[in-house]
């Protein structure tokens, strides 16, 4: 069975991302599941990853973002293209860090507590297939760092998982 190993608070990002992604092969090593991985990366990311609110995933269903699997409060269900920030990660394509949210226009704030946010776009062949969304209560938590190891995550979760457009 596996159990995630938690590093000292005093961890480099660098070695936490490092360390994540080795955690996180190992999770999803052989399971093809698309939901279920979701639910077991955002478990890990919210525990081993400092001063997060929310973790999780929107899955593209049709022309609008909809809510996956999660750690947190309740969220909103549905976000359309281009709307708040996971909908403008995905009109762009590319990841999207936010040092304040207050400062985001069209923001969605689905935690009251959230203050900053970084999400990366589900990719394959070209395609958005969904984005990885993690909420911070403290302004300007995410750096270029967090973006890197964020979207290595991702490309370990979508190497791994049958997920469809
Ligand atoms: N704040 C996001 C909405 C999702 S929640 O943070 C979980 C946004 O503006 O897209």
């Amino acid at each position: 069975m596996f159990e995630a190993q938690s590093l000292p608070s005093s961890v480099s990002k660098r070695d936490l991302y490092a360390s994540l992604a080795q955690q996180l092969a190992a999770l999803l090593e052989g399971e093809p599941d698309a939901i279920a991985n979701a639910a077991n990366m955002s478990a890990l990311i919210y525990q081993l990853v400092p001063e997060l609110n929310w973790a999780g995933f929107y899955f593209m269903r049709g022309p609008e973002l909809v809510l996956g699997p999660f750690q947190g409060k309740t969220a909103c269900v549905r976000i359309a293209v281009g709307r708040g920030v996971c909908g403008t990660a995905v009109a762009r394509k590319a990841s999207l860090v936010v040092q304040d949210v207050h400062a985001f226009p069209g923001h969605i704030a689905c935690d009251s507590a959230s203050r900053s946010e970084l999400v990366v776009p589900l990719m394959k062949d070209g395609w958005v297939l969904g984005v990885l969304d993690l909420d911070s209560p403290h302004p300007n938590r995410f750096d270029d760092e967090d973006r890197e190891g964020c979207e290595r995550l991702v490309q370990i979760y979508l190497d791994v998982s049958e997920l469809n457009g």
